[in-house]
């Protein structure tokens, strides 16, 4: 049986891509059995339907309580038996009961080389941003398991970016999230021993 990945996306879903695209081209042995989306509407959902995987959205605004929506999403979870669970993108917190239940089993890719320019406030663009201000030199991507500690699991895997005087947030941002297409599949193969 091929291992079950599931991912979960907030966004345009480009690191969802890769990795469907890295499935497609037998680089990962693997299925991604479901995408779960945070909301309507975003590019991750147009991906799934193309690529044929089935998708939900568990929309932290539809319910009416955080426990509720902390049920609902380990019960989708539970109930697509993940070997591996990916936040692609994914700008929700993750409940700890989701954590717990899933320990050592989700990761998530981060837009800076970690634990720099990690934490509350630190996600899209705000960390480009941040890292061109303080005139850092290099950038990066980060792939880590996902613990109760906010952005501060054990790093899997990093790439480097340089850091150009020119840079704006936009073309650092594209700079990282081609490293980001590259290192996340890299480090789901070998995760999942392949
Ligand atoms: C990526 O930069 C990722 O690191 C961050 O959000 C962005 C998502 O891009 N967490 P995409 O939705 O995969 O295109």
């Amino acid at each position: 049986m091929k291992p079950r990945i599931v991912v979960l996306a907030s966004g345009s879903g480009s690191n969802f891509q890769s990795i469907i695209n890295s499935i497609n081209a037998s680089f990962i042995d693997a299925k991604i059995v479901r995408l779960i989306a945070s909301r309507d509407g975003i590019g991750a959902i147009d991906r799934a339907i193309k690529a044929d995987i089935p998708f939900k959205v568990i929309n932290k605004k539809h319910f009416d309580t955080s426990e509720r929506f902390e049920s609902s999403l380990l019960q989708e979870l539970v109930d697509a038996q993940p070997d591996l669970i990916v936040l692609a993108g994914y700008l929700v917190q993750v409940p700890v009961q989701v954590i717990k239940t899933f320990e050592g089993k989700i990761i998530n890719i981060h837009p800076s080389l970690l634990p720099a320019y990690g934490g509350k406030g630190f996600y899209g663009s705000n960390v480009h941003t941040a890292v061109i201000q303080d005139r850092q030199k290099e950038s990066g991507c980060t792939v880590h398991v996902v613990t109760e500690e906010y952005d501060k699991g054990p790093i899997l895997a990093q790439s480097r970016v340089p850091v150009f005087e020119d840079d704006t947030p936009e073309s650092l941002a594209a700079r990282v999230l081609a490293k980001e297409h590259e290192v996340l599949p890299q480090t789901i193969k070998q995760l999942l021993n392949q």
